[in-house]
């Protein structure tokens, strides 16, 4: 019998720190050995010329997530896990929202009932708290986060989910008492309101107007807010999509100070701007998300985030709503108001080959900062290190193989999501990965769905390592 069960030979293994030539020996779905002539296995996969990266960690996905009446998300777990594996991803974190005046324990048991058996990647869940009662405040939060839903996220803006600053200190006092980790939607709610009331009142109310309702002080704003909230409460926080030089800088003020805030950008604020939602009819529809992405001159602030630490994790926010049909971008109320369009663009797949080609390729980040922006720090950060996340003797055999040559135009066609089109259509793209593979099991290869849906397994978290002794760095 063969000492491993795969080998992957030839490649060139990057990790966040190093960047080395080394096979990868499997077994029992684990690593068990790196280096060279490792001896023989059931299953050899040649890596030669090829990129043997940890499997990307997507940290900030919608799937199956409940909506507005008549508004339908376009992926479930099924398609929305299958769509990640394609993007050379093993572990995405979904959200399961509280509804409100939902039990938060109904809504997880909800939620795992919509992940069971349709998961072809690894999965777990933060939780989004829109109802902080007592008794979720109590009782029901503090027993979710010691069984492993270790992160949660709360909103300062959206009907239906906005919390006062009042609640947002309510649980970040749970957060503090627990060391969970609180992620922040930051937008003034009362400001937004305002100016879209005022954009409809002028009849401007077309999808490129979204742009127009949260401008950059919505944004700026609230994210100082959040960040005094979290220094106030003493607790970490990560500012989630942050689209803007502003509200970046921001962040890295109170970095400077001492303050754990952590930051996250995502796709569409490197490659999209406010132009691409002035489209004729409702196309400027498809490029509707919250912030929105800017300008020029705020791609190349996310750049800088990225390229300086500001911002540690790189994610999709994957949200995706069909384009065709009712329940989706042309939900009938929308053509009267970009206020009534589904906030949220799919990008579950094209998240890492975006920032590879954009920065790798392009020179803006090297491999292993590309490495830790897409699956190391994301398992730093949410209780998941180091079974995932990276290349290392016992870690999981989570493995993307990546073609760094390989040159492809981006298409839907490619992505494998429930949605029916995709934001960055057309976009020009350097390296993509070949080969996707959870614990040891081969789930994509060459562009071919090989996995089943009952293979991704449930992740209960450790507590995040960076969200214990309170919100400051203490020196
Ligand atoms: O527009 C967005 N980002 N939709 C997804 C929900 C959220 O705020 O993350
Ligand atoms: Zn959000
Ligand atoms: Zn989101």
């Amino acid at each position: 019998m063969n000492r491993f069960d795969t080998i992957i030979r030839g490649g060139t293994v990057v990790t966040a720190a190093d960047t080395f030539k080394s096979d990868v020996a499997i077994k029992g779905g684990r690593i068990v050995a790196l280096g060279l002539d490792l001896g023989e296995a059931e299953t050899v996969l040649d890596a030669t010329d090829k990129l043997v990266l940890p499997g990307g960690i997507d940290s900030h996905v919608h799937l199956a997530q409940p909506q507005a009446s008549g508004v339908v998300i376009a992926d479930d777990f099924l398609t929305g896990t299958r769509s990640a594996a394609f993007g050379g991803n093993t572990t995405v974190l979904p959200f399961c929202l509280q509804e409100k005046g939902q039990s938060l324990r109904e809504a997880v048991k909800a939620y795992h009932a919509e992940a069971e058996g349709r998961c072809f990647v690894d999965v777990s869940f933060h939780l989004i708290i829109s109802d902080p009662t007592e008794q979720v405040l109590g009782q029901e939060l503090p027993a979710l986060i010691e069984a492993g839903y270790t992160s949660f996220k709360v909103f300062m803006t959206y009907d239906g989910l906005a919390l006062t600053d009042w609640q947002m200190l309510d649980v970040m006092a749970v957060a503090r008492e627990t060391g969970a980790l609180v992620m922040v939607h930051a937008e003034n709610y009362d400001a937004i309101r305002f100016l879209t009331d005022r954009l409809e009142k002028a009849g401007k109310t077309a999808p490129k107007y979204h742009a127009a309702s949260r401008p950059i002080p919505v944004e700026r704003e609230a994210t100082h807010r959040a960040i005094s909230l979290a220094e106030l409460s003493d607790v970490p926080v990560m500012i989630v999509h942050v689209s803007n030089r502003e509200a970046m800088e921001e962040i890295r003020r109170a970095q400077t100070k001492g303050l754990k805030v952590f930051g996250e950008t995502c796709p569409q604020y490197l490659v999209l701007t406010e132009r691409d939602l002035d489209k004729i009819d409702m196309e400027g529809a498809k490029f509707v998300c919250s912030p929105p992405p800017r300008d020029n001159e705020s791609q190349v602030a996310c750049w800088e985030g990225l390229q300086q630490g500001v911002f540690s994790v790189f994610s999709s926010d994957h949200c995706p709503y069909r384009y065709e049909g009712d329940a989706g971008k042309q939900l009938p109320k929308g053509k009267s108001s970009f206020r009534w369009v589904p906030n949220g663009i799919p990008g579950i797949a094209a998240r890492l080959p975006i920032l590879f080609s954009e920065g790798v390729v392009k020179g803006r980040i090297d491999l292993n900062r590309f490495v830790a922006l897409s699956a190391t720090n994301h398992a730093k950060t949410y209780g998941l290190y180091p079974r995932k996340g990276t290349i290392a003797v016992g870690s999981d055999a989570d493995i993307a193989i990546w073609d760094p040559e390989l040159k492809q135009t981006l298409s839907h066609t490619m992505l494998h999501d429930g949605c029916d089109y995709s934001p960055y259509e057309g976009l020009e793209i350097t390296g993509w990965p070949v080969l996707t593979m959870v614990r040891g099991t081969i789930v994509v290869r060459n562009g071919a769905l090989v996995g089943t849906p009952r293979h991704g397994e449930y992740l209960p978290r450790e507590k995040s390592a960076l969200a214990q002794d309170g919100g400051r760095n203490r020196r």
